[in-house]
């Protein structure tokens, strides 16, 4: 018989990781609301003329979008990343800035797949729409900084940088390629391919080839002139202030295209590969525009959830939720009781597990001690008769017998909590 399994890169999220996952978002929500941002939900797949605006050098882009043509003959994309989408949707709904949101989801990158790099991995983000302000861009690293510390994590550390405005990154490109050009011999092949269509990506090359050139490179922040010099000298001191402690790391530029001005990534020590990110964003001032809305400048960050884990597993810190229920029916009568009693339980919010197939005594009390629950009720045919039920600590083992009818409010003073 054939069988499946999942494709490469991709997981099923099991529980109880599955909670672990939903807590993260629950919890990137509950921060995200603190600053003022509302959650939005773009679709998760959309022209891919939206996504080509990442760059059309970028290795996200050329490599590693799912795109296809539907049945209608459209050429639509599987989203790489949601800010593209968040600024499409403010082309398009045109809504009041400042315009907060946070969004949490799947993205579709074609990698090749390793721990911690996947085809469907998940991110939490926010985008500030609307204001060009060193404050915003300091706010939302300070969101970022404050949910990695809600999660319990300790050693994250942030590197940032600028690459200045518009004119600035134009004349860094010109001198970057004259000095990569002046090298081509040194380079590897990619690399060249990549430097006639934007030098800029050279500087995320890894390869070892390409290390001694890259490490020559000039450096952006000679180009960056007053009016962006001053800006990323705002963001810096409202992260000083804010006690956000921070790596100027001249050398990063991002692997995509949209960048303006600030840039910053969050790397955790405590993962081996130091070197990958678990987060990062910055501005991309000009980037509505180019999906054909209002002149709109625009800063934001994404989380990797997948990497941000690991990162949690690393320091021991961020378990997944206890998926245990609060209580366990043993029912030996032949089910029914259990299912009444459940029903009833279930009904006053309490979480309320059984067991099937008219199990003996001793095996229904053994998957009561594995649910986790904190009691047990334990219904036989004497109980039914007397009108009664057993409730059992299973912490402490003392068992006595109640009144079936008050099930309810006898749960309740057993666990706390409104009967
Ligand atoms: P990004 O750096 O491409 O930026 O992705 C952000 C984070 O998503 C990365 O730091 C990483 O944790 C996670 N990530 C990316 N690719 C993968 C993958 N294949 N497997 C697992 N995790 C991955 C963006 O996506 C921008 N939209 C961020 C942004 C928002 N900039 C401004 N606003």
């Amino acid at each position: 018989m054939t069988s499946f399994s999942t494709s490469p890169g991709t997981r099923d999220i099991l529980p109880p990781d599955a909670g672990r996952w939903r807590a993260f978002q629950g919890i990137f929500e509950e921060v995200a609301a603190t600053y003022g941002y509302r959650y939005l939900i773009p679709p998760m797949f959309e022209d891919l003329g939206v996504f080509l605006r990442l760059g059309e050098a970028t290795d996200v882009v050329t490599k590693e979008m799912y795109d296809f043509e539907d049945k209608g003959g459209r050429r639509v994309a599987l989203r790489p990343e949601q800010t593209a989408s968040v600024c499409r949707a403010y082309a398009q709904h045109r809504p009041v800035p400042p315009w907060k949101v946070w969004y949490a989801g799947p993205n579709f990158r074609y990698e090749k797949p390793q721990q911690g790099r996947y085809r469907q991995f998940d991110q939490v983000g926010v985008e500030l729409l609307g204001p060009c302000d060193p404050d915003a861009d300091a706010e939302v690293i300070a969101l970022a900084w404050e949910f990695y510390r809600r999660l319990g994590l300790r050693q994250i550390t942030l590197s940032v940088n600028t690459l200045g405005d518009e004119g600035d990154l134009q004349r860094y490109t010109t001198v970057l390629q004259a000095y990569l050009e002046s090298r081509v011999d040194e380079l590897s092949e990619e690399s060249r391919v990549t430097l006639t269509r934007n030098p800029l990506r050279v500087l995320d090359s890894k390869r070892p080839a390409d290390a001694a050139v890259v490490a020559g490179a000039p450096r952006i922040v000679d180009q960056v002139g007053d009016a962006a010099r001053s800006h990323f000298e705002g963001v810096l001191s409202v992260l000083g202030s804010l006690g956000v402690p921070y790596a100027v790391e001249d050398r990063l530029v991002r692997g995509l295209d949209y960048y303006r001005h600030t840039t910053f990534e969050f790397s955790s020590s405590a993962l081996d590969a130091a070197h990958v990110a678990v987060g990062g964003g910055g501005r991309y001032d000009g980037l509505v525009e180019a999906l054909g809305g209002p002149p709109t400048p625009g800063v934001g960050f994404a989380l990797g959830l997948d990497r941000t884990l690991l990162a949690c597993d690393a320091e021991a810190c961020f378990p997944a939720p206890d998926p245990s229920v609060e209580v366990f029916i043993v029912d030996t009568t032949g089910g029914r009781e259990a299912t009444l009693l459940a029903d009833e339980l279930r009904k006053s919010r309490r979480s309320v597990d059984r067991a099937y197939e008219q199990r003996s005594m001793k095996s229904q009390m053994k998957l009561a001690d594995r649910s986790g629950a904190r009691i047990a009720i334990i219904v036989g045919t004497d109980e039914v008769a007397a009108g009664t039920i057993v409730l059992r600590s299973m912490e402490t083992g003392e068992q006595r017998t109640v009144v079936r009818s008050e099930v309810v409010s006898e749960v309740a003073s057993l666990l706390g909590g409104v009967a």
